[in-house]
């Protein structure tokens, strides 16, 4: 016996052309930013264990990767470094030195291809030998905030001149957009942009990252093992929105928010409460769970991995950062 029904939503999914005409959320290759790590060496493509598929590489390599990304449809890349151990110290110097790697890299890329947007990290830990985000007093008790700040107002003035297009503050020290703005505007740099990483919490999530840049083993030899004095408590959405509205009010055009997936709830509200655009980061370790799963035949990496990032712009986010940008890509472009 049929029922008569007076809305049967099956209508609207009954076939692919149906349900393509009714989709509420896209996903291009151009809305996915590339994080690439990058290492001192000559032909150097160094594989990273707990991140299958993702490399350390080197800065001639990182050019033939990047060319390739932009033919895939790529747009934006997120540069992260690698600081050989005997370059950290307590006072994060190498990170003003005006040679360093990132600074060389940064201005190999737009050397070689202007049009690729390159986002610059903002934050100390690469360069630190804890592997904290900022520098931490003589007592081994505490991040400090103003120092810190100083120090980052520094290396934005540097990797503003290397050429980065976005400054990607990620330390979360308290007043540092504002300083970055102020100063960046003092200096004449009034097209660069400051892409907050607003709402960061302390996450557990970060992992691969710090295989990668090779800060995590550090951390556990001071006396703040975490990063919880100044990274978001993951309990906390109100406080996470304030963060958000801060950065915007200290000068911030981008905001960022992360992890991803354990945020769609943060990314939807702040995209119903502020106007400022949002992306999330798809950190490491998420990319880590879809990509080693995948590996093991608990699901397939593309289907899965295009339903995360999916899901991740229906929340509200304008753009993601993904570890699987390249292979996503490819994989858009030929659905
Ligand atoms: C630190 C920084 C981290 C990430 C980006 N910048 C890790 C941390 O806070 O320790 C994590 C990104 C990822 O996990 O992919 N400045």
């Amino acid at each position: 016996m049929n029922l008569i029904l007076n809305k049967r939503q099956r209508r609207l999914r009954s076939s692919d052309s149906i349900r393509t005409l009714v989709r509420e959320t896209s996903l291009k290759a151009n809305d996915l930013i590339q994080p690439i790590f990058v290492i001192e060496g000559i032909d150097v493509c160094e594989p990273i264990v707990s991140m299958p598929g993702i490399n350390r590489m080197s800065i001639d390599r990182i050019i033939t990767y990047v060319k390739y990304l932009h033919d895939t449809g790529i747009i934006a890349v997120a540069i992260f470094p690698n600081i050989d151990h005997s370059l950290k110290d307590e006072s994060a110097e190498y990170a003003l030195n005006k040679d360093n790697l990132v600074y060389r890299c940064i201005k190999k890329i737009k050397n070689c291809l202007p049009e690729m947007i390159v986002i610059a990290d903002v934050a100390l830990d690469p360069f630190l030998i804890h592997g904290h985000d900022g520098l931490v007093s003589k007592d081994g008790s505490e991040v400090l905030n103003d120092a810190t700040v100083h120090a980052l107002v520094k290396q934005s003035l540097l990797l503003a001149e290397a050429g980065a297009d976005v400054l990607a503050p990620s330390d979360m020290m308290d007043g540092r957009v504002a300083e970055i703005r102020k100063n960046l505007e003092q200096e004449g740099f009034h097209d660069c942009i400051i892409a907050s990483y607003a709402a960061k919490f302390a996450s557990n999530f970060y992992g691969p990252f710090r295989d990668a840049i090779d800060s995590k083993f550090h951390i556990n030899k001071t006396k703040l093992k975490d990063k919880k004095t100044y990274q978001i408590d993951y309990a906390n959405k109100k406080e996470s929105i304030l963060a958000c509205k801060m950065s915007v009010s200290e000068g911030a055009d981008v905001l960022i928010i992360k992890p991803a997936i354990t945020s769609l709830d943060i990314i939807s509200e702040v995209s119903k409460n502020v106007l400022n655009p949002i992306w999330a980061y798809q950190v490491s370790g998420e990319y880590s769970m879809i990509k080693i799963s995948s590996l093991n035949g608990v699901c397939d990496f593309y289907s899965t991995m295009y339903e995360s990032l999916f899901c991740i712009k229906r929340s509200g986010a304008n753009s993601i950062i993904t570890y699987s940008a390249g292979e996503m890509a490819k994989y858009i472009n030929n659905l």
